[in-house]
Formats: structure tokens, C-alpha cells, sequence
């Protein structure tokens, strides 16, 4: 999911997923923007901030007296992102379309954060480095990402259980991390940072609730293409529509489906090159 792979609007089913996907985890990502130590009049960079969901929740947390800057390789995206940002009435945020690899900044930021970004990259570590880089001394840099091997559903449904499955197999073979959530720990390391402090946090409710159903669904409707062009063995998933009925039948009235848990990490930013 880097670059082109979007095409515009909230109708696209990429960004309609990325969508439900923002709503079903917003108040864990509030929860560790705060945790972090993001605050009022801080300046903020979002990075890969995707349709805004990080850079919006920044924004608020920052107030009138501070801004977020939303960074991503795929303008189409950001036009979604503008477009919810004069929604929510948040004239504190800007977007704007560049490779994360190639930012730069006049002056040091208060605080670089990204959510579900690293584990799309090659070489996070460095990415993470190059990025602290932008932050002046005492600042923050803090991720947000999944732990793909940590979903489930208690007690177990075969129907996801395969799904899943197939999506860390289709993951891995793109290259995507699966353990992104617990690896933030090396990566911080790796990228000269501290010890990083970590949370964990994620839905989690009856496998039949509504939006529960359609965030697999969804998500299978990404997934899927990309398991096929792998020759995975999809048989018997080849309609994401049926997902949420075959969800309803399969699960007891008490079953809990446990969606991929965000881990976050954050440290304070020792002095640099940029740093003020
Ligand atoms: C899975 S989405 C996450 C979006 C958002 N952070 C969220 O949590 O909803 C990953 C985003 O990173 C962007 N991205 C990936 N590689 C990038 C790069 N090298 N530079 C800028 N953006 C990048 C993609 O375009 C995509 O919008």
C-alpha cells in the first residue's frame, strides 16, 4: 500500500476500508498520541498519514496554538485528508504529497509520529533515524503499528482463523511486517533512540457486531487479490460480500473476535544535527 495503489475519494474500497479502519481504532491512537507526550501547541509531522486519521487526532490534541503537517507519497489520498480536515473544521493541519525518505524541515518539529507505516517500509530503522532527525532535542518521536499475529477470536472461528492466515501470508510475501507492533522496540534502538516506553490497545467485541463483520470483510477484499496473484489457496473465500453472514453463522452469541492490537512506542529525542 505505498504509492499509486489509491484511486480517489472515500468511495474507493481501499479508502473506504482505510476509513473504517481509522474509526474502529481512534480513540486507542488519541489514547497513545497523549501517551507519547504529543500536547498542546506542539508541531506536529504525521508521516504516511494516509486519508488523516493521526494528523487529524494531532490536531486536536495540539489545539489552535499548535499544527500538524501530513505527509504521504500518494496525492489522491490527501485530497480525502483535506477534505476531513475542513470537515472536522481543523485549519491547524496541512497536507502535503512527499517520499518520506526525502523530508526535510526548515526547523526542528516537536513531535514526528506515524501509525501503520513502518511496516510497509524496507528498512524502518533508518527511516525512523532519518525522521528523529527532524525533531529538535526533547521532542518525540512516537509509532503506532499492528501486531497482525496477535488477532483472534476466542473461541476459535475457522473461518477467520484461515482468513487471517492467508493475510499474514499474503503480508509477509509483499514484504510487510506482521510484528511491526513488537519490533518498534529494535527499530527505536536501531534508529539511536531510547529505550522507547510501549502501550498496547485495540478493539475487540462480539464477532457478529456490525462493524466488526465489515472490517474483515473489508479487509479480505484488500487481501484477497493479492492472495490469488500468490496462487494461495483461497478456495470457498472468494466472495468478501458473504463474509459478514458466513461471520454471523459461524460465531456463537458470545464469541469475541480480538481485531489486530496497535502497539505504540515513544521516546524523547536525544540532541542532533538539526536540533535546536
Ligand atoms: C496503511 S496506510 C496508513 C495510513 C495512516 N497512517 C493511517 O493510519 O490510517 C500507509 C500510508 O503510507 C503511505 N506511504 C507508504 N510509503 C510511503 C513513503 N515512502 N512516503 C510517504 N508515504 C508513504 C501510503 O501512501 C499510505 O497512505
Amino acid at each position: 500500500m505505498t504509492g499509486t495503489e489509491y484511486s480517489l475519494g472515500h468511495d474507493d474500497p481501499e479508502v473506504r476500508r482505510l476509513l473504517l479502519q481509522g474509526r474502529l481504532y481512534a480513540e486507542h491512537t488519541d489514547r497513545a498520541l497523549r501517551l507519547a507526550g504529543i500536547a498542546p501547541g506542539m508541531r506536529v509531522l504525521d508521516v504516511g498519514c494516509g486519508p488523516g486519521d493521526v494528523s487529524l487526532a494531532a490536531a486536536r490534541v495540539v489545539g489552535p496554538t499548535g499544527s500538524v503537517t501530513g505527509v504521504d507519497a500518494t496525492p489522491g489520498i490527501l485530497d480525502v485528508a483535506e477534505r476531513r480536515a475542513a470537515e472536522h473544521d481543523l485549519p491547524n493541519v496541512e497536507f502535503r504529497s512527499e517520499n518520506i525518505a526525502e523530508l526535510s524541515a526548515d526547523r526542528p518539529y516537536d513531535a514526528v509520529a506515524g501509525r501503520l507505516i513502518l511496516m510497509h517500509l524496507p528498512d524502518p530503522a533508518t527511516t525512523v533515524e532519518h525522521l528523529a532527525g527532524l525533531v529538535r532535542t526533547g521532542g518525540v518521536v512516537t509509532f503506532q503499528e499492528f501486531e497482525l499475529t496477535a488477532s483472534r477470536t476466542a473461541p476459535p472461528m475457522p473461518l477467520i482463523d484461515r482468513i487471517g492466515d492467508l493475510t499474514r501470508q499474503s503480508f509477509r510475501a509483499l514484504g510487510v511486517s506482521t510484528e511491526m507492533g513488537t519490533s518498534l522496540h529494535r527499530v527505536f534502538r536501531r534508529a539511536g533512540l531510547a529505550d522507547p516506553r510501549m502501550n498496547l490497545s485495540g478493539p475487540l467485541g462480539a464477532a457478529t457486531a456490525p462493524e466488526l463483520t465489515e472490517f474483515v470483510a473489508d479487509l479480505w477484499r484488500t487481501v484477497l487479490p493479492i492472495a490469488q496473484r500468490l496462487g494461495l489457496d483461497v478456495d470457498g473465500l472468494t466472495d468478501p460480500d458473504a463474509i459478514p453472514e458466513r461471520m454471523r453463522a459461524e460465531a456463537g452469541p458470545d464469541t469475541v473476535v480480538v481485531l489486530p492490537p496497535l502497539i505504540s512506542a515513544w521516546s524523547t529525542v536525544r540532541g542532533t544535527s538539526l536540533r535546536a
